[in-house]
C-alpha cells in the first residue's frame, strides 16, 4: 500500500556529497505516491545536475530566489503554499545553521521560513562536523522548533572518516517521512466517483437533463482524497470547482460518461455512482433547432426516447468487480426501492435519500440518508453534505477492510 498518496513534498538538496543520492529519494516517494518538486541550492548543484532532479521528479528544479521567471511561474510563496511537507536531505551544517538563524538569503532558506507546513532535515557531514558543538545546539534549537531530525547514521563516511554524520538510508528516510502524516482510512486505495446530471440533447439547443447539482459526488471525492484515497471523478455538467487533486473527466451525455467510466475503472478498488444519470436518450437528435411548425397544428410533438445503459450496474457485474455504492434517488418508498436497486444492480452498499424533500433535495447543502448494505441499514441524522461525505467515506473504508 502507498503511504504518501495525495502528498505534495517540497524536497530540498543542499551541498554535500550525499546529494547524489537524492535522484534515488526523489524516485522512492515517488513510489509511494508523493508527488515531489526539487529546490537545490547553488552549492547542491556543484554535486548533482538540477537536470537530473528534474527528470525524476517531472517537474521544474528550482534554484534561484530572485529570478523573474521562476517566481513569476511558482515563486518561494507558491512553492512554501504548495508543500504538504518540506524535507530538506541532504541538510549541510551549513544550512541548518541558517536554518536556525531564520536566513533568507537563497530560495531554500527563504521558502522554509514561509512554509506553514511540517519541515524535516535529514543532515549529512563528516563525523566531526557533526560533533561539532555548533551543530549540536543548532540540531536542539530545531528540534526545539518541532523541525524533524531525520538521523543521521553511522558507518563509513565519503572522507574515509568513519562515525555519526552519515545520511539516513534512503529507505529509512521515507518511512520517516510517511510517519509525519497519519495515514486515512482510505490510504492507498483507488476511487472512482461519478458526479452530478448527464445531458441528453434533443437539438443543437435543447437537452433533457435533472436537478442533480453535484455538490454531494464532489463533496465525497474530497472526503475520499483527504482519506488517503487517489480519486478520480468523472462529471456531468455543474458550476462546482473541482476539488483539488481529483483527477476529473468531464462528460455531458450518459454513453460519455459510460465510456469515460469503463475506461478509468479498470485499476479502481472502489467505485461510487453519485451521478444522477439520465436513464432514457432521443432516439435522434436532430441536427437543426427543431421548429414549432413541424408539429401538425394543435397536435404537439412526441419524443421517442431510447434506454441509456446502466453505468453502475455495467460496473457491478465485471469481473473483477470493484466494491461498489450506489445513490437512489426516491420521491417515495425510499427504503423499498433502495433495497431493491441494491440487489438487482449487484451493489455493495447503496445510499438512500429522499429528493422530493427540497430541503434535503439535489440543490440543497444538507442531506439525510439510509444506509443499506445486503444484510443491514444505518439511517444517518440530517447533516450537511461534506460531513454526509466525511461518514459515508468511513463507513465504506469499515466494510471494504472487513471484505479484505
Ligand atoms: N445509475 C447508473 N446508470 C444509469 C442509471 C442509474 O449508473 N443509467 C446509478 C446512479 O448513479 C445511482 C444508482 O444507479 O448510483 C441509482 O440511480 P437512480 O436514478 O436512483 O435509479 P435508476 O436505476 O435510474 O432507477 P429509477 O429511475 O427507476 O428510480
Amino acid at each position: 500500500m502507498q503511504t504518501l498518496t495525495n502528498k505534495r513534498v517540497l524536497l530540498g538538496v543542499t551541498g554535500g556529497i550525499a546529494a547524489y543520492k537524492s535522484a534515488e529519494l526523489v524516485r522512492r516517494l515517488q513510489d509511494q505516491g508523493a508527488d515531489v518538486r526539487v529546490v537545490m541550492t547553488r552549492a547542491a548543484a556543484e554535486f548533482i545536475t538540477p537536470l537530473t532532479l528534474q527528470a525524476l521528479s517531472q517537474n521544474p528544479v528550482h534554484t534561484e530566489l530572485l529570478d523573474s521567471e521562476t517566481e513569476s511561474a511558482m515563486g518561494h510563496i507558491e512553492l512554501a503554499r504548495w508543500a504538504d511537507l518540506v524535507l530538506v536531505a541532504p541538510a549541510t551544517a551549513d544550512f541548518m545553521a541558517r536554518l536556525v538563524a531564520g536566513r533568507g538569503d537563497d530560495l531554500l532558506t527563504t521558502l522554509c521560513l514561509a512554509a506553514e507546513c511540517p519541515l524535516a532535515v535529514a543532515p549529512a557531514m563528516n563525523q566531526a562536523m557533526w560533533a561539532n558543538p555548533s551543530t549540536q545546539q543548532n540540531c536542539t534549537s530545531l528540534a526545539d522548533r518541532g523541525i524533524h531530525l531525520f538521523g543521521p547514521g553511522a558507518g563509513l563516511q565519503a572522507c574515509g572518516e568513519t562515525g555519526l554524520g552519515r545520511m539516513l538510508d534512503i529507505e529509512e528516510i521515507v518511512i520517516q517521512t510517511a510517519g509525519l502524516f497519519t495515514s486515512g482510512v482510505l490510504a492507498g486505495r483507488r476511487v472512482l466517483i461519478t458526479a452530478g446530471p448527464t445531458r441528453e440533447a434533443i437539438d443543437p439547443v435543447r437537452f433533457i437533463t435533472n436537478h442533480s447539482s453535484g455538490k454531494q459526488g464532489y463533496a465525497l471525492a474530497t472526503a475520499a482524497i483527504e482519506a488517503g484515497a487517489s480519486v478520480t471523478i468523472v462529471s456531468g455538467p455543474t458550476h462546482l470547482d473541482p476539488p483539488d487533486r481529483a483527477n476529473c473527466v468531464f462528460v455531458t451525455s450518459t454513453n460519455e460518461m459510460h465510456n469515460a467510466v469503463q475506461e478509468a475503472v479498470l485499476d479502481v478498488d472502489i467505485f461510487i455512482g453519485v451521478a444522477a444519470v439520465a436513464d432514457y436518450r432521443p432516439v435522434s437528435v436532430s441536427e437543426q433547432k427543431i421548429k414549432k411548425s413541424a408539429a401538425p397544428s394543435n397536435k404537439g410533438i412526441t419524443l421517442e426516447l431510447v434506454e441509456n445503459p446502466d453505468i453502475i450496474a455495467t460496473v457491478a457485474n465485471s469481473e473483477p468487480k470493484p466494491f461498489t455504492i450506489g445513490f437512489a434517488a426516491e420521491t417515495e418508498n425510499i427504503m423499498e426501492y433502495a433495497r431493491q436497486k441494491l440487489v438487482a444492480k449487484n451493489l455493495d452498499m447503496i445510499i438512500a435519500n429522499d429528493v422530493g424533500d427540497d430541503d434535503i433535495g439535489f440543490n440543497s447543502d444538507q442531506n439525510r440518508t439510509t444506509i443499506l448494505w445486503p444484510d443491514r441499514t444505518e439511517a444517518l441524522p440530517m447533516m450537511s453534505k461534506s460531513a454526509l461525505a466525511s461518514r459515508i467515506i468511513e463507513l465504506i473504508a469499515e466494510t471494504v477492510e472487513k471484505d479484505d
